[in-house]
């Protein structure tokens, strides 16, 4: 088989790694792709939202199966378009995407299907917005309803932040259109964690559990980022409440896509918090998470491309995981989630095996690998639990020359110190 992943991040290196792994696969294409996802597959030169030309390649070369990673193009309909050219897409259509490209469609869902969440409003009049975040008082989180990069979210702890970040959105249009409509909801307190997995129809083939370190710096502290590191699996995330997870959330919002005439295909990833009144769910993403699946899919016994056609075709996969624990810590460029220099050169990175670089935002330039997006790499370490896994990590890391760029020191402290109670 011939198969092309779209995207140019991390999760896109971990899908091609895994994909060029499968016994099935006789070439991996990756459209646009970055410098380190060229050392895994054959890279081709066109944008995630040039459909037409995705679809002209993908036949030209015999592709039999499309890997989406990203949202953009999923939101804007890339599986629609390509099954309309007769090729075979996991990800879901335009109309089930939109549950992760609209935070306020998510939220009547989860209400619809009486799937656990933060109490909310949606609003379109900045008024009504206004007195309500009042009403409700600090800490309150405000969420841009569409697309916004990871940026859209500002989890509130006084009353000017909250008041601060609406104007942001709904006056000065921050998030352009994705701000128009705001959610806002009650704040969340307990154990964050990620939960994704394959679904087809009212089918649900849960993974492994992840958690993500969101916050920029050490301890959790500085801005929300696109996550700066993360590890599966979560020692502190019981078998039980991982149950809980797919019975009380997963399985119900695939079952409320199909009722809608919205039935989904593809992953559904979902943004969980363990809160004292059990689970709850914080979002839902239409596709795989960044960076959870550079740490996710490396302890996925099968062949994730099986695994595909299978849950395409209706037939279950049985999923398999390997016992060991998987750490990453990302590479960011200074500065980054703010403004960032683009363009500094990466060294140190041959002093590191190849395989346990996944790449996000970099370039080849000539024999030179140079960086130009705000994640830059992830390093990933392995052991039979979370300590191992983390020295293993951090040991490789301290190959890479941070001049440019920086990384968080306590990527896995969670487990390491939850273990120790
Ligand atoms: N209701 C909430 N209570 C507490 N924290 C929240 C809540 N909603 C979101 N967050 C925090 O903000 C982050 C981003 O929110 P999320 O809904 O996942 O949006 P996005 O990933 O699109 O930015 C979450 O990972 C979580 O840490
Ligand atoms: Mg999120």
């Amino acid at each position: 088989m011939n198969v092309l992943v779209v995207g140019r991040g991390g999760r896109e290196h971990a899908i091609c790694k895994k994909v060029a792994e499968s016994p099935l696969v006789q070439t991996v294409f990756c459209a646009p792709g970055n410098a380190g996802i060229a050392q895994d597959a054959s890279i081709v030169d066109i944008d995630e939202m040039n459909f037409a030309d995705l679809a002209a390649f993908a036949k030209e070369q015999g592709v039999d199966l499309v890997i989406v990673g990203p949202e953009n193009p999923l939101s804007a309909g890339i599986t629609d378009y390509l099954e309309g050219e007769g090729l075979k897409v996991f990800g879901p259509k335009q109309n089930a995407a939109i549950l992760e490209g609209s935070k306020s469609f998510s939220k009547m869902m989860m209400e619809k299907y009486n799937i656990p969440t933060a109490r909310y409003q949606s609003f379109e009049d900045y008024e009504a917005a206004k007195a309500y975040i009042q009403q409700e008082g600090a800490p309150i989180v405000l969420k841009a309803d569409g697309l916004a990069a990871g940026k859209g979210v500002t989890v509130a702890m006084t009353m000017n932040e909250a008041l601060e970040a609406l104007d942001d959105m709904m006056l000065d249009k921050k998030f352009g259109d994705a701000s128009a409509r705001v959610v806002v909801e009650q704040f969340l307190q307990g154990e964050e964690y990620s939960l994704m997995a394959f679904v087809h129809g009212e089918n649900v083939y849960p993974m492994e559990a992840a958690q993500d370190h969101k916050r920029a710096f050490d301890n959790d502290e500085g801005p929300n980022t696109g996550g700066m590191g993360a590890y599966s699996p979560v020692p502190h995330i019981s078998q039980a409440i991982h149950d809980q997870s797919v019975e009380e959330i997963l399985r119900p919002i695939a079952k409320g896509m199909v009722a809608e005439g919205r039935s989904f295909t593809g992953i559904i990833f979902a943004g969980l918090m363990l809160t004292e009144e059990g689970p709850k769910t914080i979002e839902f993403n239409a596709r795989f998470g960044d960076p959870e699946t550079q740490v996710v899919l490396p302890r996925l016994e099968n062949d994730l491309v099986q695994v595909m056609l299978d849950v395409l075709d209706g037939k279950d996969p049985e999923l398999a995981w390997k016992e060991e624990s998987v750490l990453g810590i990302v590479l960011a460029a200074k500065g980054y989630p703010e403004a960032y220099e683009k363009g500094n050169e990466l060294k140190g990175l041959q002093a590191i095996d190849a395989g346990s670089v996944i790449h996000a935002g970099t370039y080849a330039d000539g024999d030179v690998i140079r960086a130009n997006g705000g994640r830059v790499l992830l390093v990933a370490g392995s052991g039979a639990n979370p300590v191992e896994a983390q020295q293993n990590a951090y040991g490789k890391m301290q190959h890479i020359d941070t001049e440019h760029f920086f990384f968080r020191k306590d990527i896995g402290s969670r487990a390491i110190a939850k273990a120790r109670l």
